[in-house]
């Protein structure tokens, strides 16, 4: 192996520079030479390349976003893109690539391995939702910002006695939400993978009402069925069905800019590493995942086009429910 390739896909997450510096001076360290793709997969198509020395990503891991840039990109799920992407790496006579991002960027790594080419992909979006990894790259910067918001939030609430809907990323993943829901001290949360109606929720926000909280945060997953629209869309400002004066706020992209917290710095920063010493073992086609707490990696194939969402066994949905976060199921 002489020449790799690192490459960011799909929506950016904090820590993704921090990968790419890892990747650049690992491989320089090992005698390779290394080259970056611009804006993913649609750059791969086109064989937008630049060459990355170890001072081409000196002072980038605190930086959020991508140096590279990112791209969804529709056409890599075709066969002719990928046909295109892979001329381009052995136009170039790349020996390997390393496919920073979420599930559907390891799908497009798993096309590209299942055509012969050897990849790693490394996990990362801040939705928690890849299959495999107990965490992924950003997942921790966006759960800060989010409980961020929802202290900030908090004190505003309680001045005016009102109930806020705070609305999080994640996809169809509930993890976020959960977990901004525990360490914010949520009164309700609202998850995808929990059957909930508006009744349901309105009946959770009046229990704290009615045990004399002067305000209810219910922290709502983009990706349950009632989210904070279709709630606010049932409740509009009518305070008899609460007790309280409702507000919203969706956080959105927010949560993904900005500067990437030291965990994911480090994670980025192991994961980059591990994925080109695995390129360099000759252990191809891989993803590079956390389990038990150790940096290691699965295969692909195992993994792509699989989700993870949040257990309803989860101990943790016990726990919160003990200590009086309700799920918006009239049972709070
Ligand atoms: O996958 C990351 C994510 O931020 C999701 O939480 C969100 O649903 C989606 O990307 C937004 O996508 P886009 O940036 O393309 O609007």
């Amino acid at each position: 192996m002489k020449r790799v390739a690192v490459l960011t896909s799909g929506g950016d997450a904090p820590g993704m520079n921090a990968v790419i510096r890892a990747v650049v001076r690992t491989g320089i360290d090992r005698g390779l030479e290394v080259l970056g793709v611009r804006r993913g997969f649609a750059g791969l198509i086109q064989g937008d390349f630049l060459p990355l020395g170890a001072r081409d990503v000196g002072g980038i891991m605190q930086r959020g976003g991508t140096i590279l840039g990112s791209a969804r990109c529709p056409e890599f799920l075709t066969e002719r893109g990928q046909v295109d992407g892979l001329r381009r790496l052995n136009e170039r006579e790349i020996d390997g690539l390393v496919i920073v991002g979420g599930s559907g960027s390891q799908s497009g790594s798993q096309a590209l391995a299942q055509r012969g080419f050897p990849v790693v992909g490394v996990a990362s979006t801040i939705d928690n939702d890849l299959a495999g990894s107990e965490i992924t790259l950003g997942v921790d910067t966006a759960l800060n910002i989010a409980l961020e918001a929802i202290d900030r939030l908090k004190t505003t609430a309680s001045s005016h006695q009102r109930a806020f809907l705070i609305e999080v990323m994640g996809r169809k993943c509930g993890y976020l939400a959960l977990m901004a829901a525990i360490a914010g001290g949520a009164e309700v949360v609202i998850l995808p993978e929990y059957d909930t109606t508006p009744e349901q929720v309105a009946a959770d926000l009046r229990g704290a009402y009615a045990r004399g909280k002067p305000h209810a945060i219910a922290v709502v997953a983009e990706g349950a069925h009632y989210n904070a629209q279709a709630l606010m869309e049932y409740f509009g400002r009518d305070d008899a069905l609460t007790g309280f004066a409702l507000r919203t706020t969706i956080l959105g992209h927010v949560q993904r800019g900005g500067t990437p917290v030291p965990a994911d710095r480090v994670l980025g920063t192991i994961f980059g590493h591990k994925a080109l010493e695995l390129l360099l073992a000759g252990r191809y086609n891989e993803l590079v995942v956390m389990q038990k707490s150790q940096i290691t990696s699965v295969p692909l194939e195992a993994v792509a086009g699989k989700q993870r969402q949040v257990l309803l066994d989860d101990p943790l949905i016990a726990a919160a429910r003990a200590i009086g976060t309700s799920f918006g199921d009239g049972q709070g």
